[in-house]
């Protein structure tokens, strides 16, 4: 079967009707960014099906406009830590904290796939968008760039860019509790039991402070602003103006928002590093690391030419996309999760950049590299950077999305031709 359609299978299998799982047993609900990525590749073959990802995706919102990281469908005791962790009272289940704000730009796109055909169903998610752009901006912006209040909400759950942060989280009161990932993926491709630890005591803060954010952000063991979702968040602002724009709404408050986050951007620039960087909102301290939230950048057009020099380094010590953290520094792992593998689904992010400002060489090399891991060992989670050796979950959603609509384009193109 040739990668086309063994992408549109994967697709089809994780199909749940309406929602779309990342992959059978490791993440068996629907999660907030991997579910935009899921409309993004079903547009190829089914637009309808996609409007469908994002209207559940929506529908999951919270009436403060929050969207939620994962709605718990059905029940599943195959994950850990589910609703009955999270305690989040909301119906459908959900957990407390949102997820990378991808659903605009991959709305976007999805429109643009079929202008006619998508108007309706466009109209109907944009106040829903609005209202979650909102929240980022009122609940997650206060101190200018955008904040999370759990790893897990930045998307790159592990990575270097959250230890300064993850340092002052007491995870040593947490009651025993089963982990339901080691049982599906080989462990060390996971985080550790000490970021575990510390990942559910934040949830029982959340869960104490009734998951009242402004709380959580003003007094919550950890806070820091985050530059993958500050990139992303700046571009779905651009983003959701353009479908704005194009239903004849007054698009005013979200160009203001992403005039904000643009003129935010310095408080992130860590000129010693030569790069953006996490901040520890608490302490003012910079992580002092460079991976892939400072090279989202390009995804909103803020990249400059000291950046293009750290990228070209990182990049050129590895051999398959542009590496999770930096492979020079020594934190680096590159089998680890976010501790240094390369993801195909945020190689495409940083590529939609790259092409939308010119770049045609470099995003034409990333495409090439992504592609030739997907070629090689199918569609998994992520990869080793080095030698290719895939990693944690397969038959994943967004790999095989991302495939159809970006890394394996070039190459559908020319069969469609032959
Ligand atoms: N990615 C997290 C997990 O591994 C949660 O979003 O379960």
């Amino acid at each position: 079967m040739d990668l086309n359609e063994q992408a549109r299978d994967i697709l089809r299998q994780n199909d749940k009707g309406g929602y779309t799982l990342p992959t059978h047993g490791l993440y068996p609900y629907q999660w907030n960014w991997d579910s935009a990525f899921a409309a993004w590749g079903l547009a190829t073959f089914d637009l309808a099906r996609a409007w469908d990802e994002f209207d559940t995706l929506m529908a999951s919102q919270w009436n403060t406009g929050m969207v939620p990281h994962i709605i718990f469908h059905a029940p599943d005791p195959g994950y850990f830590p589910g609703p009955d962790v999270w305690s989040t009272g909301q119906t459908p289940e959900t957990s407390g904290i949102s997820q990378p704000p991808v659903a605009a730009t991959l709305a976007r796109l999805v429109w643009e796939m079929d202008k006619a055909q998508s108007h309706e169903r466009m109209a109907a998610i944009f106040p829903k968008l609005v209202k979650w752009h909102r929240w980022w901006h009122e609940v997650r912006c206060t101190h200018g760039p955008a904040a999370i209040t759990h790893p897990w909400e930045s998307g790159r759950d592990n990575c270097p860019d959250w230890d300064i942060g993850m340092a002052g989280v007491d995870g040593s009161g947490v009651a025993p509790y089963t982990r339901r990932d080691t049982g599906h993926v080989d462990p060390s491709m996971r985080p550790s039991k000490a970021e575990y630890d510390r990942y559910i005591a934040m949830v029982q803060f959340g869960v104490e402070a009734g998951w009242d954010q402004d709380r959580i952000v003003a007094d919550g063991p950890f806070l820091m602003a985050d530059p993958g979702i500050t990139f992303i968040l700046l571009r779905a602002h651009e983003d959701l103006a353009v479908l704005g724009q194009a239903l004849n709404e007054d698009v005013s408050e979200i160009e203001s928002w992403a005039r904000a986050l643009r003129n935010a951007l310095p408080l992130i620039w860590n000129a010693d590093l030569k790069g953006y960087d996490a901040k520890n909102l608490r302490t003012g301290e910079f992580a002092g690391v460079l991976g892939s939230g400072a090279f989202l950048a390009y995804l909103a057009d803020a990249g400059n030419p000291e950046l293009d020099e750290q990228l070209l380094r990182v990049w050129d010590a590895v051999s398959y996309g542009i590496p999770s953290a930096d492979p020079q520094a020594e934190i680096f792992d590159p089998r680890r999760y976010w501790r240094g593998p390369t993801w195909p689904v945020v190689n495409a992010l940083m590529a939609l950049g790259l092409r939308d400002s010119g770049r045609a060489d470099l995003e034409a090399r990333l495409r090439a590299e992504t592609a030739e891991l997907i070629e090689k060992h199918g569609f998994f989670e992520y990869f080793d950077p080095i030698d290719a050796t895939p990693c944690g979950g397969s038959n994943f959603t967004w790999t095989a999305a991302i495939w159809l609509t970006w890394a394996g384009h070039d190459l559908e193109q020319a069969r469609g031709a032959a």
